[in-house]
């Protein structure tokens, strides 16, 4: 019998942000996490490679039988997700939605401020799901590519860090959202900087805790978990790597141990 009944992917280590508040809002819960490390990153990728490297993830998550896969990739949900929803019939749920929900509920002024991958941008999905929810606010978005690398060398908090939220921010301020969405993976682990350079009255919005908060209502995810508590990892690149940042990322100690497979 299958163990492990959710599948997660993302792009590389990114998606370890989601997988963290899954873990907070469902103890125990039994998962599959792909990080396709060998192609990250999908942020400026086109919709097409998006779509086909999210479906050689799918199938191979229900190869092993997974009941409700997690796409924990901003990227991955704006370009694929309504494709990978057409083509596969087990339930399948994306960071997006969630979070411009709750954006969109809270914001005061009906300003709110997105900031993503350049994929994630474009397609403007998050404008989409607020427009929806709050037909009165106005979303103002910025891709931030310079992001996702530098939180990838563990630059979190030094000067040059600094430097490039100055350069993504300093005229996007000038929006006065009084929300602000971290639409990408990673953004959650620079959330101090950001706060910082927007100050204490924006309210900054992490996907992967929306998503997974809003999972509690969704009978065909709560249906389907499995409580056993283990963990699969599967990789595309080197396992060594995905360990040492995964640990930084979950800061939750867990003994990661990935698997390399291969999709070409
Ligand atoms: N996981 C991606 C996202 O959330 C960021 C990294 C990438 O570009 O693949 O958009």
């Amino acid at each position: 019998m299958n163990d492990y009944s959710i599948g997660i992917f993302d792009s590389g280590i990114g998606g370890l942000t989601v997988v963290k508040e899954i873990y907070i809002q469902f103890p125990k819960i039994s998962t599959i996490y792909v990080g396709d490390t060998a192609r990250v990153p999908y942020g400026n990728r086109s919709r097409e490679t998006v779509i086909k490297f999210s479906s050689q993830i799918v199938e191979f998550l229900l190869k092993q039988n997974v009941q409700a896969i997690i796409v924990a990739c901003s990227t991955a949900t704006a370009q694929a997700l309504p494709a990978l929803e057409k083509k596969y019939a087990v339930p399948i749920f994306g960071v997006i939605e969630p979070a411009a929900i709750t954006a969109a509920k809270q914001t005061k002024n009906n300003r709110i401020g997105v900031v993503g991958t350049q994929g994630t941008i474009t397609s403007q999905k998050f404008n989409h799901f607020i427009s929806q929810q709050n037909p009165i606010a106005t979303t103002f978005s910025q891709a931030c590519p310079l992001f996702v690398p530098l939180i990838e060398e563990g630059m979190l908090e030094n000067d040059i860090t600094t430097s490039a939220i100055n350069y993504y921010f300093d005229s996007f301020i000038g929006n006065e959202f009084d929300t602000l969405i971290l639409g990408c993976t990673h953004y959650p682990l620079i959330t101090k900087a950001i706060q910082k350079k927007v100050g204490d009255t924006v309210r900054l919005i992490n996907p992967g805790k929306e998503l997974a908060l809003s999972l509690h209502s969704e009978k065909n995810f709560t249906s389907n978990i499995k409580t056993n508590d283990k963990h699969k990892w599967f990789v595309t690149d080197a396992p060594d790597t995905f360990t040492k940042s995964a640990n930084r990322f979950l800061q939750l100690q867990l003994n990661i141990k990935p698997e390399k497979i291969n999709f070409d």
